[in-house]
């Protein structure tokens, strides 16, 4: 599964960096901010439209910052939480729970959930259950009861062009189809290809703002909502917003062309090679030449 190093972040919370995905598991500003900032505050788990239980499932577990977060988040709460974690890998969460940098952070039950995690693949107390499946997302997805329905994912998996095959549209599929009416997908991942299929599928696609000192993003992350009938997704929470002109215009290039994975067994490359195809084969305007010209009317504009 490749070598993992350690690295630090600016807010002193312990990172990982995947030899195999040639990847971070989180930036450079912050692990834990991260976590809280892009999954937790737009989870907004205190008004999740259920409301005595809920059921999270967390895609990409790693060091289990986003579930350390949602347990901290819901231990104030009366809410049960039923909750699976999908990983191929243990040792990211062990070298966490090894780490003082890591463990200061949480209170003692949080972290007895993640060790018995490590331990037992599950944890059990009163008001919350997990259960880990070890493996390919892509398989262990299938092991979730058949009739479980989501009021939350957390999707963070490593970026779609070093791990595609989680943000296939067959994948996004599985996670989507899980999702209960009024149930939040959500990823720091803001890629055409990826807000494109979530829309494809029938999911309500809004973008993560970021905040008023960041002046080098246009988006931080996506929530995609699955709205059925007149079901109101119940929020105080206005870190999401409709996507702005300029994301609806991202849509409309050969960057929106989706990730495919007919068979939920294609390698990284196959997955890249199938889409590069597509890509050539298609009308769409190339990212590169609408983002130039993007930037050149806002400049006529501002004139
Ligand atoms: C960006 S890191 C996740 C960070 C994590 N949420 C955290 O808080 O530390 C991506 C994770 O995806 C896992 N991963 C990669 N491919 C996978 C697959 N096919 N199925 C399940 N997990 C996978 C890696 O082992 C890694 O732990």
């Amino acid at each position: 599964m490749g070598e993992l190093s350690n690295q630090s972040t600016a807010d002193g919370s312990p990172t990982l960096y995947s030899n195999l995905f040639k990847e971070s598991f989180h930036s450079k500003s912050g692990a834990i901010a991260e976590a809280r900032i892009k999954f937790l505050a737009p989870a907004d788990v205190n008004h999740l439209n259920t409301k005595d239980k809920i059921n999270v499932l967390d895609v990409c577990v790693g060091m289990g910052y986003n579930s350390a977060c949602l347990l901290e988040s819901i231990s104030n709460t009366s809410l049960t939480l039923h909750w699976w974690g999908l990983e191929l890998d243990p040792r990211p969460l062990k070298i966490a729970l090894q780490s003082l940098d890591f463990t200061k952070n949480w209170s003692r039950e949080i972290l007895n959930n993640l060790e018995s995690l490590v331990e037992f693949s599950e944890w059990n107390q009163k008001r919350s259950k997990g259960i880990m499946l070890w493996g390919d997302a892509r398989n262990t997805i299938k092991q979730l009861p058949t009739n479980l329905k989501l009021d939350l994912i957390l999707l963070d998996a490593f970026s779609p062009s070093n791990c595609p095959s989680l943000w296939s549209k067959e994948f996004l599929f599985d996670l989507s189809s899980r999702l209960s009416p009024g149930g939040k997908l959500i990823t720091y991942c803001t890629a055409a290809a990826i807000r494109n299929t979530l829309r494809d599928l029938g999911l309500e696609v809004l973008s993560l703002k970021p905040s008023q000192e960041d002046k080098k993003h246009w988006s931080i992350g996506t929530v995609a909502i699955f709205r059925q009938g007149d079901i109101e997704v119940k929020t105080k929470n206005q870190s999401w917003v409709p996507l702005s002109p300029r994301e609806e215009e991202h849509l409309l290039t050969k960057a929106s062309i989706p990730y495919r994975d007919p068979t939920g067994e294609s390698t990284s490359k196959e997955i890249l090679i199938r889409r590069k195809i597509e890509q050539s084969k298609s009308n769409l305007e190339c990212s590169s030449s609408w983002q130039k010209r993007w930037e050149k009317e806002q400049l006529i504009k501002s004139d």
